[in-house]
């Protein structure tokens, strides 16, 4: 069997049992010559190509991935390949922002007659792999830690929420709290600089409601718990997009959930303002402008610039104002149109793939595994029955690897595509201020790109673009080796 000269790199195939397995076989039988280096696992359809498969023979030392089904029309289960050629698209979008070449990664489709086409397959693609030369590991990557340049325009006025009408709130939930279990929102937290949930049941407790750019945490991932129950919740423009979410995939109901909402000016990046505030033993005093906060630590005055210290998510924030509520407070924020990319994800796009393997190397070795982007991720609905835990598919060994972590970031990234509404929890849950939310903002691009600029949680009656298929598509184009 003729190899490509040099050395043996290693390819990995996932080839559907009816067609391209067959393809593979009736080359085999015409003796038809093919490199070496594809490692074929058969599959039953490529709708059962789990995205996942290829990220984790990429990361594990794969120089190359190929998928090959059956044609468009004539998959053994009709439409296994309609599916899996949207996830496929996506999955190949993802690949960069991990510092993967997405050329290391290619789908097809053979049919079981068409042994002669295999081999044209394997050849070519075999070829351009090793064009490419063997995959770049992670391990062998060079740490690179680079902080992303917040000095970006918004697309709204970021404030700090001073004219919002707290009052009328907090009336419209006392009214409404006889006939609910709870209210959630946020209340002060251990010191003046930081807030918490709060979950009002009596009167009382709406008098601790607090409302500015310290309301970082999303009420929407109490909601789940609370399925069967009445509740309320004060929303935030991104937290009211999770509800959208969660009332599409019929994790509540919507009879069931009240949502008061107030349109939202912007919340303060809490890594940056922790950092800044370095060690203290007290908080002295919180004041507030229009423009920002100002912190007296120890006796130590802290600025905090709305424009300079938001979160990443708030520069491009195109939903201020909740879009789904029952009671609205407040004037509407104006929203500039236009495309933003967030700064962590615009840093990353300035960096060459070698310099983001780098990158994500670095973070991952200060991820400490703790689980909370996962725990505080409103749409991580499995997290009982979560892979990362399992054993059984064991997905993930327990060991400390950079290589692990990123995996456990490209699933969970992965399993929110299409469905990631953007708020950030993730990001704003890790200890260590790993900026995760760049990989879950890719796919989120993806996605938009693919599928006519769908974005999640806008529309409660919308049907996910990874939970359906067109057979033709208008911006997925087939590639073919010719
Ligand atoms: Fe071959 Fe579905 S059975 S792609």
């Amino acid at each position: 069997m003729p190899v490509l000269e040099g050395k043996e790199l290693r390819i990995v195939g996932f080839l559907c049992n009816w067609c391209s397995y067959g393809g593979a076989d009736t080359a085999g039988v015409a003796r038809a010559g093919q490199p070496t280096d594809l490692r074929v696992i058969r599959v039953p359809c490529t709708g059962r190509v789990d995205p996942l498969f290829i990220v984790k023979a990429l990361l594990e030392g794969a120089d190359g991935v190929l998928v090959s089904g059956c044609h468009p029309r004539d998959c053994h289960y009709a439409v296994g390949n309609f599916y899996a050629r949207r996830r496929l698209e996506v999955v190949r979008e993802f690949l960069p922002v991990l510092g993967i070449d997405q050329r290391r990664f290619a789908y097809t489709w053979v049919s079981a007659s068409e042994g002669q086409r295999w081999q044209e397959v394997v050849q070519k693609f075999t070829a351009e792999i090793h064009a490419l030369g063997p995959a770049p590991r992670l391990e062998d990557a060079k740490p690179l830690l680079r902080l992303a340049d917040m000095a970006l325009s918004s697309l709204h006025p970021l404030g700090t929420g001073q004219k919002a009408p707290l009052d009328e709130l907090k009336a419209a939930i006392r009214a409404k709290l006889p006939e609910l279990e709870c209210v959630i929102g946020w209340q002060q937290g251990y010191d003046a600089a930081h807030v918490v949930p709060l979950f009002m049941k009596t009167p009382e407790d709406v008098d601790k409601l607090v409302w500015g750019p310290f309301n970082v945490n999303n009420p929407a991932v109490y909601l789940p718990q609370f399925k069967g129950k009445k509740v309320g919740v004060v929303v935030k423009g991104c937290d009211s997009r999770s509800i959208a979410e969660l009332l599409q995939e019929q994790l509540i109901s919507r009879e069931d959930v009240t949502i008061f909402s107030i349109p939202c000016e912007g919340v303060l990046d809490m890594a940056r303002v922790n950092t800044e505030l370095g060690r203290y033993t007290k908080i002295d005093g919180v004041s507030m402008d229009e423009a920002g906060v100002t912190i007296t630590a120890d006796g130590r005055e802290h600025r905090f610039c709305m424009t300079e210290c938001a979160q990443g998510k708030c520069y491009g924030c195109t939903t201020p104002g909740a879009v789904i509520a029952d009671q609205r407070f407040g004037a509407p924020v104006e929203v500039t149109p236009g495309a933003h990319t967030p700064p962590e994800l615009a840093m990353l796009d300035a960096m060459s793939l070698e310099e983001r393997m780098g990158f994500w190397k670095a973070q991952m070795e200060r991820c400490l595994r703790c689980y909370a982007c996962r725990n505080a991720c409103p749409m991580c609905v499995c997290r009982d029955h979560c892979i990362s835990d399992s054993r059984e598919p064991h997905w993930m060994s327990q060991a400390d690897s950079a290589r692990d972590k990123l995996f456990f970031q490209a699933i969970h990234a992965l399993h929110l595509a299409g469905r990631c509404t953007g708020c950030g929890e993730c990001q704003r849950a890790c200890p260590v201020g790993i900026p995760i939310l760049a990989l879950r903002q890719q796919i989120a691009r993806a996605v938009g790109n693919l599928f006519d600029g769908y974005k999640a949680g806008i529309d409660p009656a919308a049907v996910p673009p990874l939970l359906t298929y067109a057979v033709d598509e208008t911006h997925i184009h087939e590639r073919e080796w010719k």
